[in-house]
């Protein structure tokens, strides 16, 4: 399996997203045609979080997780951590609380610190899976709520090699259209290409101490949401 250069080398990984960040937003709402801001509500709403909760929202870009929680429950308390700074600046400016400018290998938090935490379009992009869902659990409370919303590859092969085409020409499209280079979504698929599947991560998490996976399946596998709990 191929996996992106930009995962393997964090520099890489900041500088295509620092060129995508004046956009981000418009893109995410275009490419899912308006559905994104709703599912990711949906996730907010089942992940069930207690009055105050303290939150982490990991690969935050700007902030939509943060945002829809602190829209949620006004007396929560998020914080948005991203590899890269520009993201967090837009984040900044659309009124995120708290962030911080920080890698998933290795969070700057204590143990079990937070109620819950959520990774939108973050996992694909991590150089190693494991690792990342180890750091996760260990700075969750005992019980904590971990929230994954991201692409994943379909189960039938088929529909598989379709959805990887049809995101391949969406992103070739946004990408020359937005910023001449075909290359910054094109790497969507690329990095799909070298994921898993729904069934897969609910393995590997409960492998890793979690329980209750849950999954939402969304675009016939192509998109899910998936909660957990810490064991
Ligand atoms: C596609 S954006 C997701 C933004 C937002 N969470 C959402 O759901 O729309 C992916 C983000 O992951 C960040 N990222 C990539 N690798 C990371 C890492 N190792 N640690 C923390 N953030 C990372 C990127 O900087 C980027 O802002």
């Amino acid at each position: 399996m191929k996996v992106p250069r930009e995962k393997q080398d964090s520099r890489l990984m900041q500088a295509m997203f620092d060129a995508i960040a004046p956009r981000y937003d418009f893109v995410t709402r275009a490419f899912s045609a308006g559905l994104d801001r709703k599912w990711k509500r949906d996730a907010v709403r089942k992940a069930d979080l207690p009055s105050g909760a303290t939150v982490l929202d990991l690969a935050s870009g700007t902030g939509d997780f943060s945002l829809l929680v602190r829209e949620r429950d006004p007396a929560a308390r998020p914080v948005a951590v991203d590899l890269t700074h520009s993201m967090l600046v837009y984040g900044k400016i659309r009124g995120l609380p708290e962030a911080v400018c920080g890698d998933a290998m290795l969070l700057p938090f204590s143990d079990g610190m937070f109620d819950a935490a959520f990774v939108g379009f973050g996992l694909r992009n991590f150089p190693d899976l494991p690792t990342a869902l180890s750091e996760l659990r260990r700075v969750l409370k005992p019980g904590g709520t971990l929230v994954i919303y991201d692409f994943f590859l379909p189960e039938p092969k088929l529909w598989r090699w379709i959805y990887l085409g049809y995101l391949y020409l969406q992103g070739a499209f946004w990408g020359l259209l937005l910023h001449g280079k075909a290359r910054i979504y094109t790497y969507i698929p690329d990095s799909l290409r070298a994921f898993t599947t729904t069934s897969k991560l609910a393995a590997l998490l409960e492998a890793l101490g979690y329980e209750q996976v849950r999954t939402r399946s969304l675009v016939f596998g192509g998109l899910a949401i998936q909660w957990a709990l810490k064991r």
